[in-house]
C-alpha cells in the first residue's frame, strides 16, 4: 500500500463520525447486565450457548449500532417516530412492513423462539438485535419525533458547556452527568438501578405488549423530555429528567430478562427477579474504534451525522 493511500486513510478515519451509541454505551451495557442477572438458569444457559460461554450480553449490546452502516435494512429498526403533536400513540402506518422499534422486537423473538428453523448465524444475530432493540426502546426519544426533529436529532443545545443535541443528551449525556457528578461508574450505577427495583414494579414492567411499551416511552418525552427543553439547559432539567432516566433503564433491563426467559424456558415462573449478582465489567476500549471497512462501504451522507 503506497503511503499516500496509507495517508488518506488515516484521514478518512479521522474525519469519520464517532458513533455515539443510542442510550450510549453506558446505558445499553446497563440494561443488558440486568437482564442477564435476572435470567433463570435455562434462559442463561441457552443464551451462552447462542453466544459462547464467555460472552456477555453487555458485551454484544451495542453490536446493532455497529453493524448499522453497512447492514442498511437495519436501520430503521432503532426507533419509530411516533408524533408529539398527534394522539401520542402507535399506529401501524408509523411502521411500514413492521421496520421500526416497536415491530423487530416481535420479529426477532420469532426468530428466537423457532431457532432450529433458523442458521445459527441468524440466531446469534437476532439475540444481540433483540438485546439492543429493547434498551433503543427504552430511550423516550426512540418513540417520539416533533416536527421533523428526528427525535430530538435536531434540536442542538448546550448542557452544562457542553455542545450536544437533545437526542444525544437522552442517549448519554443524562448518565454521564449522573456518574460524574456522584463519581460513580457504569457497573456501579448499574447494580443500584437493578437492586432497587420492587416486586410489584416487576409484576406492571412485564405486562403488556411492546406496543404499550413504546407508547409508554413516548408518554416519557411528552411528559419529560419535550416540556422545559430549551437551547441552554443545566442542573433544573437535569434533576427533573434524570428520575424518567433510571425508570426507562430498568424497565428496558427487565423487559429483556422477561422476553428471554419466556423464550428460552418452558418452567420460566413468570416474573425476572434477580438471580444472580449484576455483572458489568469496565472494558473501556471495547467497541469505541470505528471500523476499517464501514468508511468506504458508507455511502454520502446527505444530512449531518444523527445519534442512532
Ligand atoms: N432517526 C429518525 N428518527 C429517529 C429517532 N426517533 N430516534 C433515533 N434516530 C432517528
Ligand atoms: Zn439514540
Ligand atoms: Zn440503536
Amino acid at each position: 500500500m503506497s503511503r499516500l493511500v496509507l495517508l488518506l486513510i488515516v484521514c478518512l478515519l479521522a474525519l469519520a463520525p464517532v458513533p455515539s451509541w443510542a442510550w450510549g454505551r453506558d446505558g445499553h451495557r446497563i440494561v443488558a447486565a440486568m437482564a442477564e442477572s435476572r435470567l433463570t438458569p435455562t434462559a442463561l444457559e441457552r443464551v451462552r450457548a447462542i453466544l459462547g460461554e464467555d460472552t456477555s450480553l453487555a458485551s454484544v449490546s451495542t453490536w446493532a449500532d455497529e453493524v448499522r452502516p453497512r447492514r442498511r435494512e437495519s436501520a430503521p429498526w432503532h426507533y419509530v417516530n411516533i408524533p408529539i403533536e398527534g394522539v401520542g400513540v402507535f399506529e401501524p402506518e408509523l411502521c411500514p412492513n413492521d421496520d421500526c422499534v416497536t415491530m423487530i422486537i416481535g420479529r426477532m423473538a420469532a426468530t428466537l423462539a423457532d431457532a432450529q428453523m433458523y442458521d445459527p448465524l441468524e440466531v446469534e444475530e437476532a439475540l444481540k438485535f433483540i438485546v439492543h432493540f429493547l434498551g433503543d426502546q427504552a430511550q423516550p426519544l426512540h418513540n417520539a419525533n416533533e416536527a421533523d426533529d428526528r427525535g430530538g436529532n435536531a434540536k442542538r443545545l448546550v448542557f452544562f458547556d457542553r455542545e450536544t443535541n437533545l437526542h444525544s443528551l437522552w442517549d448519554t449525556g443524562l448518565i454521564r452527568r449522573e456518574l460524574e457528578s456522584r463519581g460513580i461508574d457504569a457497573a456501579a450505577f448499574g447494580n443500584e438501578l437493578n437492586e432497587e427495583i420492587r416486586p410489584e414494579s416487576l409484576r406492571r414492567w412485564v405486562a403488556g405488549t411492546p406496543i404499550d411499551w413504546s407508547n409508554e416511552a413516548h408518554a416519557v418525552a411528552q411528559d419529560f423530555v419535550y416540556p422545559g427543553w430549551a437551547p441552554e439547559l443545566g442542573e433544573d432539567y437535569f434533576r427533573k429528567s434524570i428520575g424518567p432516566v433510571r425508570v426507562q433503564l430498568q424497565r428496558g433491563g427487565v423487559r429483556t430478562a422477561h422476553l428471554l426467559n419466556s423464550i428460552f424456558d418452558t418452567q420460566y415462573d413468570g416474573l425476572p427477579t434477580i438471580r444472580r449478582p449484576f455483572v458489568l465489567e469496565d472494558r473501556p476500549d471495547e467497541g469505541v474504534r470505528p471500523q476499517l471497512a464501514p468508511v468506504f462501504e458508507q455511502a454520502p451522507e446527505a444530512e449531518m451525522p444523527v445519534a442512532p
